[in-house]
């Protein structure tokens, strides 16, 4: 890593840049002093209406220049529903080869969730999100033609790659965690083709880890049990759609999206990763400064842990974590920008 570390930093629409601006005030709270340039970026909807570009070229390869990107949220009510999901935040994971989404769903103290009685100290998972293949594909610009069993051949080959590399990932993640167990969330009875290749992957790659646990879950099951005994969960590694939909539920079940945090990462660092929170642009309540910041400052901790920061990532989780458990009364009055300078403050000690 450079002596300096470069970060982009894409605000994007609605709550976006609110949230962003205190992931950045943190991080500026934590590094020190000089060690981390950052360069904003007008991409969103407002730059589409007004110019018609999504993501230029140019500005794609200023961005491979970085160690890493923040990114806010896009989508705007004045944007057809796609467009900016595809041509900015999907082609950010494609085009830097972000092959892992990685997804903490964590009860924190102090927090309550929507499922009565659930103790912190049973959930405490990591999801392992496949990021740039499965039914993603499609929406990364190739259209699919031919009949459906050109069609089922083609799926299988949208899902040979990134499988062998994710598992892997996750195996290591499950490696250096206590519980050492990896579950493989799928539904391969009835996707036989894709289905078969997670499954046979995942044993492969088992006989290299011998001190880890693996099994199998169907995804309609892992919902179930998401709910009902989510102690069971230590690291999940699952297809890209499956893992959009169970990191959703998650994030629900650990207190809400405005606290949850993800990662799409590149782990050889042959481009940049981006670190952006789960929840969306908001517009109902955009500029209102009544938005969480917390999910977006948990991202900027990822950061750090991803660029070797690990200290940093450490006290900004602490920061965090001891700000979640004061959250009561007028603590919850807070705006977003107050949030963002108790925790940097907490940060600093
Ligand atoms: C997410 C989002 C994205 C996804 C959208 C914006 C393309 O829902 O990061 O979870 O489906 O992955
Ligand atoms: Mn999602």
């Amino acid at each position: 890593m450079a002596d300096v570390t470069r970060i982009a930093v894409i605000g994007g629409d609605g709550i976006g840049p609110e949230v962003i601006a205190q992931a950045v005030k943190v991080l500026k709270a934590t590094v020190a002093e000089n060690a981390i340039e950052t360069t904003s970026y007008d991409l969103g909807s407002q730059r589409y209406l007004r110019t018609g570009e999504i993501l230029p070229d140019s500005v794609l390869a200023e961005l491979a220049g970085h160690d890493a990107i923040l990114l806010g949220a896009v989508g705007d009510p004045a944007v057809p529903s796609g467009i900016l999901e595809r041509g900015l935040v999907l082609r950010l994971r494609f085009e830097f080869d972000q092959y892992v989404n990685l997804r903490p769903i964590r009860l924190f103290p102090g927090v309550e969730s929507p499922l009565a009685g659930l103790r912190t100290s049973a959930l405490d998972m990591m999801v392992v999100r496949e990021g740039t293949e499965g039914s993603y594909i499609e929406a990364g610009g190739t259209l699919r033609r031919g009949t459906p069993h050109e069609i089922t051949m083609q799926e299988n080959i949208n899902t040979a790659f990134g499988v062998g590399r994710v598992t892997k990932y996750a195996f290591d993640r499950a490696a250096s965690r206590p519980r050492k167990k990896l579950t493989l969330v799928h539904k391969t009875n009835v996707l036989s083709h894709a289905g078969d290749l997670w499954r046979r992957t995942l044993e492969a790659t088992a006989s290299g880890y011998p001190d880890v646990t693996a099994e199998y879950c169907h995804v309609d099951a892992a919902l179930m049990y998401l709910v009902t005994q989510p102690q069971q969960f230590d690291v999940i590694v699952t297809d890209n759609l499956f893992g959009d939909v169970l990191t959703a539920l998650g994030a629900v079940i650990a207190g809400g999206i405005g606290l949850a945090a993800s990662a799409s990462i590149n782990p050889e660092r042959s481009g940049p990763s981006t670190f952006e929170p789960v929840h969306g642009s908001a517009p109902d309540i955009a500029g209102m400064q009544e938005a969480d910041p917390t999910a977006a400052i948990l991202s900027a901790a990822m950061l750090c842990e991803h660029l070797g920061l690990t200290s940093e990532a450490a006290r900004i989780e602490q920061a965090v974590a001891d700000d979640l458990l004061e959250r009561q009364g007028e603590w919850a009055a807070r705006s977003t920008a107050e949030v963002g300078d108790d925790i940097s403050e907490r940060v600093v000690g």
